[in-house]
């Protein structure tokens, strides 16, 4: 999906697939303006994620002293951790320019080779999901990754022919949402990857404060760690949520963002106490109430909360997974007591439950194509 694409959220009414990103990574308009803003720009203004943050110190500090370009960094993990701003910091830190572009605008090896053949020596090539990226430009990147060196190819049929471009060591910086579709190849050219994880509450605890006195709004301990515990581990959720009660202080409150102004904001934008909202309750609501708890594969699943297989996989579930509310197995996604406990509903015995082949069943008649152990 292009940029173009992006549907523009009205973010007065709050939509629960909007509340991150659309499937294409791609935040909301007001959400990037205000993640400008809000980005840290160096690595110490980084808080959570200590073992990657150590790691790519480490790598930073030594190319640093080598004077010579890093090995690429590849950055995988869930929308909204950090990855875009962690590549910036990587370009800040070692004192480089960053080219931005994404795996969807790369559609032919052509707008690859543009791309590369542009790059300063030591200059940082950021490729944000790089999952997307067109395969005969994969193949190029192998290349330019390794040797620093494109193959422009002149020419159609016999008569073609390669003319070799050298390139001045550069490092790319990949961010994926799904690790695990990037091939073997790609994935082995990177020196590092850094999968990010969500965050304690403490980190996001410690985000919130900061943004809010960057916003300029007044805020308690007790408002912070409200938000920071219902933001599902993810700062541009914090973020997001930091704006929603702000306007909630301001409207109907006394301009603070404190504890009864977090409640009753959160409960307006229907973020639950555990800091579940919409998508991940249908998703588990379906589970339960339509599938018994499961297993049923995923683009059922998808279906029956309305929404794309992809933004239920890279957007509900790595957190309820992480939660321990849903179960990834070979058959297919399954709902654990703790869902049925969350959603008020008693589990059925396994007797009545029954039905392993119901399920098989209903698998089956989807025809169900991706595969649930990936
Ligand atoms: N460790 C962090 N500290 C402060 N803010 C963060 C951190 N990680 C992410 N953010 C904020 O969260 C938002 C989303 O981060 P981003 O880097 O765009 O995530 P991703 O690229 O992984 O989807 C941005 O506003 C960013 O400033
Ligand atoms: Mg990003």
């Amino acid at each position: 999906m292009s940029e173009s694409d992006d549907p523009s959220y009205d973010d007065e009414s709050y939509d629960a697939t909007a509340r991150i990103v659309d499937p294409g990574g791609h935040p909301a308009d007001e959400d990037r303006r205000f993640e400008a803003a809000l980005r840290p720009r160096r690595l110490a203004d980084f808080p959570g994620q200590p073992r990657v943050r150590d790691q790519l110190g480490l790598l930073l500090e030594a190319a640093r002293r080598r004077g010579a370009p890093p090995d690429h960094v590849l950055l995988s993990g869930p929308p909204g951790l950090g990855k875009t701003s962690l590549a910036m910091i990587i370009a800040a830190e070692l004192e480089q320019p960053i080219r931005i572009t994404s795996g969807p605008a790369i559609q032919h090896a052509g707008d690859l080779a543009a791309v590369l053949s542009s790059l300063a020596e030591g200059e940082v090539l950021f490729l944000d999901e790089i999952h997307r990226m067109a395969r005969p430009a994969e193949e190029m990147l192998y290349l330019a990754m390794e040797d620093f060196r494109v193959d422009i190819i002149v020419g159609k049929g016999p008569g073609a022919t390669a003319i070799p471009l050298e390139l001045p060591a550069f490092t790319v910086v990949g961010a994926t949402t799904r690790a695990g579709l990037l091939p073997a190849p790609l994935r082995d050219r990177f020196g590092f990857t850094g999968h990010l994880d969500f965050y304690a509450t403490a980190d996001l605890a410690q985000i919130l404060t900061r943004n809010a006195t960057l916003l300029g709004v007044e805020s308690t301990p007790q408002g912070i760690d409200e938000m920071a515990g219902r933001s599902r581990g993810t700062p541009r959720i914090a973020n997001r949520l930091l704006r929603r009660v702000r306007d909630y202080a301001q409207v109907q409150g006394n301009g603070i963002v404190d504890l009864s102004a977090a409640r009753a904001a959160l409960r307006l934008f229907d973020v639950d106490d555990r800091g579940l909202d919409r998508l991940d309750r249908a998703v588990l609501d379906a589970l339960c109430r339509r599938f018994g708890g499961g297993p049923v594969g995923l683009s059922t699943l998808a279906v029956a909360v309305g929404e794309e297989a992809d933004t239920v996989e890279t957007v509900a579930e790595p957190y309820l997974v992480r939660e321990g509310y849903l179960v990834r197995t070979p058959r297919g996604r399954a709902a654990s007591p703790m869902a049925w406990a969350h959603l008020g509903l008693t589990p059925p015995t396994p007797s009545a439950a029954g039905t392993q082949l119901g399920f098989g069943d209903i698998e089956g008649r989807f025809g169900d194509s991706r595969s649930d152990t990936d």
